[in-house]
Order: structure tokens, then sequence, then C-alpha cells
């Protein structure tokens, strides 16, 4: 999935460059790693397909140079007019998966991700392939250590023989209260984002819970446009389908629903994940001098702490300052504190507005 707008990393992230085509933790992109990391998933049982990538049209080109630049090519590229977030862009890769005859096991995974224990990533994964074999959904959760907003809750389970829970209960970017109140709880895991389900399984959760983005997609794709690995759903058709995400439109449906005829598992991850939202998150997994500074680029920083300073065009001196983020880039530098990163999305929402 790389098709998302990733404004709370702006002004680096743009609507024409988004976060995941960017180099933020070191020389590959966060595209190009979550491919990287989807190819060592190859075992003896476990065959890696092509990515089926589903993105925005604009972006085609990035997404076909940044893999030309790692000597591959996508199975097929989907893509969309418009975004209209995770729910329906799965749909569309479920439903391409399944146009030559079969019903691959799909391992899904944003692209705006790092992990830091790659083996520990490859190892939870195929535990999650092979339980998804058995017919359920698998996702993949992370020990939470603070109470952060941006993310769902899993509540799961002890794990089984096959290595995976059961999902009791999942609840989408919960606000401070109740995430705090789960952290005090335990047994709460965050979801990572990544999920494993054969294809036609997404396909009947996604009709069972939200029939209305099934059957939009389904039209969407009934009308697509094939040339060479671009994948084009009817655009007129596409446009009208509603706009959710997987964790709205079916995590948080399956737990309340024992009859569904499957299960929502979970595969704990413990591979350093983090997902690079927002500027603190970058700043988190930077390189720190003693005083928690983090400089990349041509950036100077003096008697501060715990500040990020990223620099594209110019030199950037920061005195006396302490956890602060400072963005410069040619036509817009971004200064906050760091504590509020998730707010700087209410900026672009501005700019978009007086555009
Ligand atoms: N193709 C496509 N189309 N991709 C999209 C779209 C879309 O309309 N919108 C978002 N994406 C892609 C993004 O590029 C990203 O790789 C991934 O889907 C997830 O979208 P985000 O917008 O980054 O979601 P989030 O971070 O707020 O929340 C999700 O991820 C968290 C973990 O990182 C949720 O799944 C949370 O529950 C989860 O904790
Ligand atoms: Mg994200």
């Amino acid at each position: 999935m790389a098709g998302g707008s990733g404004t709370r990393l702006w002004p680096l992230s743009r609507a024409l460059y988004p976060k995941q085509f960017l180099a933020l933790n070191g020389p590959q992109t966060l595209f190009q790693q979550a491919h990287l990391r989807l190819q060592s998933l190859a075992s003896q049982d476990i065959a890696v397909a092509a990515p089926c990538v589903v993105g925005n049209e604009e972006h085609r080109f990035l997404v076909l140079d940044q893999l030309r630049e790692l000597k591959s090519a996508p199975e097929s590229l989907l893509l969309e007019p418009a975004g209209r977030n995770t729910a329906p862009a799965v749909a569309l890769a479920a439903l391409q998966a399944m146009a030559g005859g079969q019903d691959p096991i799909l391992v899904v995974t944003p692209a705006d991700q790092t992990v830091t224990r790659p083996e520990a990533y490859t190892a939870a994964l195929q535990t999650a392939i092979r339980v998804a074999a058995q017919g359920d959904i698998v996702i993949l959760g992370v020990t939470p250590d603070r109470p952060e907003t941006g993310f769902g809750y899993i509540k799961a389970s002890d794990l089984a023989a096959d290595g995976a829970g059961t999902v009791q209960a999942f609840v989408e970017k919960p606000n401070l209260a109740t995430a705090q109140g789960y952290l005090a709880e335990g047994g709460y895991y965050w979801n990572s984002g990544m999920f494993v389900m054969r294809a036609s399984r997404w396909l009947a959760a996604l009709k069972k819970f939200r029939p209305d983005i099934a059957e939009a997609t389904q039209a969407s794709f009934d009308v697509r446009t094939t040339d060479e690995v671009f994948v084009r759903p009817g655009k007129a058709e596409f446009l009208k389908v509603p706009s959710e995400s997987v964790d709205y439109a079916v995590m948080e449906q399956c737990p309340r629903q024992p009859d569904a005829g499957f299960s929502v598992r979970m595969v704990p991850l413990d591979a350093g994940w983090s997902d690079l939202g927002a500027w603190d998150a970058v700043w988190q997994v930077s390189g720190h001098d003693e005083a928690g500074n983090a400089v990349e680029g041509d950036g100077l920083i003096q008697d501060s702490r715990n500040t990020l300073v990223h620099a594209t065009s110019r030199l950037v001196a920061a005195v006396g300052l302490d956890n602060v983020v400072v963005v410069e880039t040619p036509d817009a530098v971004l200064v906050a504190d760091r504590s509020r990163s998730q707010d700087v999305k209410h900026v672009v929402a501005k700019l978009q507005s007086a555009e």
C-alpha cells in the first residue's frame, strides 16, 4: 500500500513526493525497505511473487524507478485516480491476485515503516503466512511502550501452538485516556498495519462488513484497463468508492462477530518496528549525540537537547533548543515542538484549503 499522502512529515513529504518515497533513515527509501523485507520471506515452503503495488496514478514512475534501482519490477501496479484509503486498495490487490484464477496468500504491508531486526520480522511474517494458509486473517501486533494515539490497539488471547493468539478486540486510534488505560491494563498490542490472508478471505470479509465498498471496488475493477504493468480501475467508478481504512472497515468489526466463519488471529512482532508517521518518530530512529540531538544534512546544533534538525538545501544552525524539530526545504521551513509532531497535518490542511 503506497498511496498515502504522508502529510505529517510536511514540508519534506509533498503531494507529488510523499514520505514513503523518501530516504529518511539511510540510503533506501521507506518503500524500498518494505519491498526488500518482503523478499526475505521466501523459504522452502513459501514462494514470494513479484509485488503488487497499489498507489496513486501520480506516483507511478516513482514506484517503477525505485523498484528498478533494486533490480526489481512489480507484478502489477494498481493505479488509483485518487486515494480512497486502504480498504479499497487491498480489495483491488485481492481482485488482481485472483484475476489469474488463483487464490494466493496476500502479505499486506504499509510502505512507511522501518524495522531494526529484519530476522525477527522474517520469522514473524513466516509464522503469519502459515497460520493464514488455514483460512484466518492474521495481523502482526507490536508490544506498546507509550500511549500512542496514532495506532490501532489489539487485545489478543495467549498464543496457541501455531504461534498466534486470537484477537478479542480491535480499537483504531483511541483517544489518549483510552490508550493510557490499555497500557495500564496490559495484554494490548499496537497494530503494525501488516496483515496476511488469502485474497478470497479479504474479499469475503469486506463483503460481509462493508458490502458498499466491496461492490463499488469490484465495479471499478470490472472496467479496468491494463497497460503493461499498469492496471487502472475505471476512474468514474473508483471515485464512487467510499473512503475507509481496513482498520475501521474490517478489523474493528471482525472480533464483534464471532459467527463470521473465520477469526482474526495475531502474531507478535518484536523486530524494532516503527511507523515513521511524524517527525518525532524520525527523531527516534535517527542517530543521536549525547544530548539526544539528531542532524540530517547541513545542520549545526549547539547547547540543545533532544532536537532534530533536517536540512536539505541550506545550513541550519540551532542554539539553545529543547525538544524542537526544524525541517528546512528550499521553499518551506517547519519549526515545531517535538511533542506536537502529529499536529503538522493541520498546517497542511490549512495550506490546502487556502489553495
Ligand atoms: N494505495 C493506497 N491508497 N495506499 C494508501 C492510501 C490510499 O488511499 N492511504 C494510505 N495508504 C498507504 C500509506 O501510504 C501507508 O503505507 C499505509 O497505506 C497506511 O496508511 P497510513 O495513512 O500511514 O495509516 P496510519 O499510519 O495512520 O494507520 C495505520 O497504520 C498504523 C501502523 O503504522 C493503521 O493500520 C493503524 O491501525 C496502525 O497502527
Ligand atoms: Mg502510517
